[in-house]
């Protein structure tokens, strides 16, 4: 399957930081995975759609729905649960009790799980827990596990010394599938890619604003001026490969369509 991962766009109510416009991101990254070859199966969506100054999903909801594949979205510590699942709910079968969600592709599966306790803190109860050990029982093919906050240490105190209740839990239970299954999250708005207990895990890049690289205590939180980005997993019985791919909001599709050509990755994006 091919998964593309999207995430911590933050779309604010005025549509754009003052450096960031990440209505113009979202919009080139739709134009792309709508043009690529072969067609992805489905975006996954890893939080925080908006930022905090508005609880308005339309505007971005409405841009979603221009995508030509599915919709997966879980939600971040800065959406709102009730007017996401609102927003979202009617295409996306969420859990009752939560914004946990399985989808079936013809070879393989996403899972998303919500990891948004009380006001955006990370947070896995028991029930969340046992609802993925359900979902990772009754199916063997490969599997990619999408959530917000990501639930291991990553080396940038900032993250890491926020508490999260049923990491360790969760990452033991994915120990356990480590052979199909695979992690995604966002939240930090830098990418990464690791290995935890045999688990192959990874962060994907923001569509709106990046932030500064923090690996001491005290480092700035503090807006970089890189370009918005997305990840494309490829994943099958075989193996599970990660494509990053920056998009320039200043960039018209047509023009980047024509770099990455000249680059010689056609085969994925079509001219
Ligand atoms: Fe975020």
């Amino acid at each position: 399957m091919i998964i593309v991962q999207l995430s911590d766009l933050h779309l604010r109510a005025d549509g754009r930081y003052p450096r960031h416009d990440a209505g113009a991101a979202l919009s080139l990254a739709v134009s792309v995975i709508n043009r690529m070859r072969p067609r992805s199966d489905a975006v996954l969506f890893t939080g925080d759609l908006l930022d905090r100054s508005t609880r308005d999903y339309t505007p971005v909801r409405l841009m979603l729905r221009a995508l030509s594949v599915p919709l997966l979205a879980v939600p971040g510590n800065h959406d709102d649960p009730a007017a996401f699942r609102r927003a979202f709910g009617n295409d996306l079968a969420y859990a009752p009790e939560h914004l946990s969600f399985v989808h079936a592709c013809a070879d393989g599966r996403v899972i998303g799980l919500d990891s948004n306790g009380p006001g955006g803190s990370a947070m896995l109860d028991s029930g969340r827990l046992a609802w993925l050990e359900d979902r990772l029982r009754e199916d063997d093919r490969p599997t990619l596990i999408g959530m917000h906050h990501p639930p291991f240490t990553t080396g940038m105190p900032r993250y890491d010394d926020a508490p999260f209740p049923g990491a360790d839990a969760l990452m033991r239970l994915l120990a356990a599938y480590a052979e199909r299954v695979r992690l995604v999250a966002g939240h930090t708005h830098r990418a990464l890619t690791g290995f935890i207990g045999g688990v192959q895990v990874g962060i994907g890049p923001p569509l709106g604003h990046a932030l500064a690289l923090g690996l001491v205590p005290d480092a700035p939180h503090a807006h970089t001026p890189e370009a918005p980005a997305m990840h494309i997993h490829l994943i099958d019985q075989r193996q599970s490969i990660t494509h990053s791919l920056a998009l320039a909001p200043d960039q018209p599709v047509e023009a980047m369509t024509g770099m990455l050509d000249a680059a010689g990755r056609s085969r994925l994006i079509a001219p």
